[in-house]
């Protein structure tokens, strides 16, 4: 008895640790999910999407010496235009976060 009852709270711990690590949110992913169409894959966006609109941020060099991550995740919070609209709607404070730090690190990562 005493076994089993040492079995479950191993099992409950081990769920909790897995949950926790779940709720952290993935940038790329919501990155990949709502940014991506507009701003591309590796933050530099599609010629159909520069057509349309001309002045869309390419997460690049100039981009970052511009900006911080709490920078971004001022614009995509609140939003800057009809283009760029506000994403609070869409995703909670820690994923508007994870996202901006995403971004910024696409940035840094991008060739000039
Ligand atoms: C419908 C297309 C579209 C989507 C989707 C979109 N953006 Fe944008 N984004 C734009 C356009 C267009 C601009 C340029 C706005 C301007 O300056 O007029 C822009 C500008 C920006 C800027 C620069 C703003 C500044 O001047 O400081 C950031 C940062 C940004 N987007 C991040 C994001 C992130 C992060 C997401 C996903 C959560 C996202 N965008 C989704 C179209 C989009």
């Amino acid at each position: 008895m005493k076994r089993l009852l040492l079995a479950g709270l191993v099992l409950a711990a081990s769920g909790a640790t897995t949950r926790a690590f779940a709720q952290a949110p993935d940038g790329k992913a919501l990155y990949d999910e709502n940014c991506k169409k507009c701003h591309g894959a590796i933050g530099s966006p599609p010629k159909t999407m520069v057509t349309k609109f001309p002045k869309i941020a390419k997460f690049d060099a100039e981009f970052i010496a511009k900006r911080s991550v709490d920078s971004i995740n001022k614009v995509i919070t609140k939003g800057k235009n009809e283009d760029m609209k506000s994403f609070k709607d869409k995703m909670n404070a820690d994923e508007l976060a994870a996202v901006a730090k995403y971004v910024h690190e696409l940035a840094a990562k991008a060739k000039p």
